[in-house]
């Protein structure tokens, strides 16, 4: 019997914990706000960013979300983040991703203000990750860090096994485990013998976008578990990367699908333009 660690739980002690260092900046003069930029309609980021919105308002914060037309040019969307990188009410910046085809998304996230970068996408937040000296760090592994440190797991020493390496999950993940002084190996679809190195984590990181995809088998008794899995089922229920049912029993912590991960990735973007204000205060 695995202990669930409580993404909403934990997510909601950090807003507070937000909230208090919000009201404190307010009393001296200073509302952290955030513009969130999104192009198009496609309803999974209109979903995402009136979430960001919301996050906002609930710890205090000032947002705007500029809504942007599905046929925007490069010129008219990097003029809107100049417009933003320039302003003083505006401590960081979020344009949401996927972006339409006639936009190249590298010179989208540069154009960025790096100190104004609180997704921490850009060349520069990612190198200063990688040396351990980030004001920023990206929002779902940061939030995967916490709800570790929250339950009282230590990674040090540990092995650590990621399955999935992409810019925003995998590589900044295992990083992150990396600096805890975590033994890290990265596995992908290319990966041989993919289950004998999955059985040897005492910590497994699964973010590679298949429903079901990590089975009881393919874990140790007493594993840590956390699911970033975000999958939508043919009856339309939420499903993580995890088959919950076959590796629940053999895990000694695991994430929920919803309700885990999840809640974690706005609460950590909050808490950056947190910093982002701080710093440019
Ligand atoms: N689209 C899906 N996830 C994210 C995220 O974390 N940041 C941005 N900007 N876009 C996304």
């Amino acid at each position: 019997m695995a202990q669930i660690i409580d993404g909403k739980k934990i997510s909601a002690q950090i807003r507070e914990e937000i909230a208090a260092e919000v009201a404190q900046m307010k009393a001296e003069g200073t509302v952290p706000g955030l513009a969130v930029i999104i192009v198009g309609e496609n309803p999974a980021s209109k979903v995402y960013v009136r979430n960001k919105g919301k996050g906002c308002a609930e710890v205090g914060m000032y947002s705007e979300i500029i809504e942007m037309a599905e046929e925007t040019t490069q010129a008219e969307l990097l003029a809107k983040i100049d417009e933003l990188n320039a302003r003083r009410d505006i401590h960081g910046i979020l344009v949401q991703l996927p972006l339409p085809k006639q936009i190249d998304e590298r010179a989208v996230i540069a154009a960025i203000s790096p100190s104004k970068d609180v997704d921490a996408f850009c060349v520069e937040n990612i190198g200063e990750m990688m040396l351990g000296t980030a004001d920023f760090l990206p929002c779902t592994p940061a939030g995967i860090m916490q709800l570790l440190a929250r339950s009282g797991i230590e990674v040090a020493g540990k092995e650590c096994v990621v399955i999935g390496r992409s810019n925003i999950v995998g590589k900044p993940i295992s990083q992150l485990l990396l600096a805890e002084n975590g033994t890290v190996t990265i596995c992908h679809s290319k990966t041989k013998n993919l289950a004998e190195v999955t059985r040897r984590a005492d910590i497994l990181v699964v973010a590679i976008g298949r429903a079901d995809f990590v089975t009881g088998d393919m874990v140790k008794d007493g594993a840590v578990v956390i699911d970033v899995g975000m999958n939508r089922r043919a009856d339309g229920k939420l499903t993580g990367d995890v088959d919950y049912a076959s590796v629940e029993p053999k895990a000694s912590f695991i994430t929920p699908v919803p309700g885990g991960v999840g809640p974690m990735t706005i609460t950590m973007l909050l808490k950056n333009t947190l910093t982002a204000a701080k710093k440019q205060k």
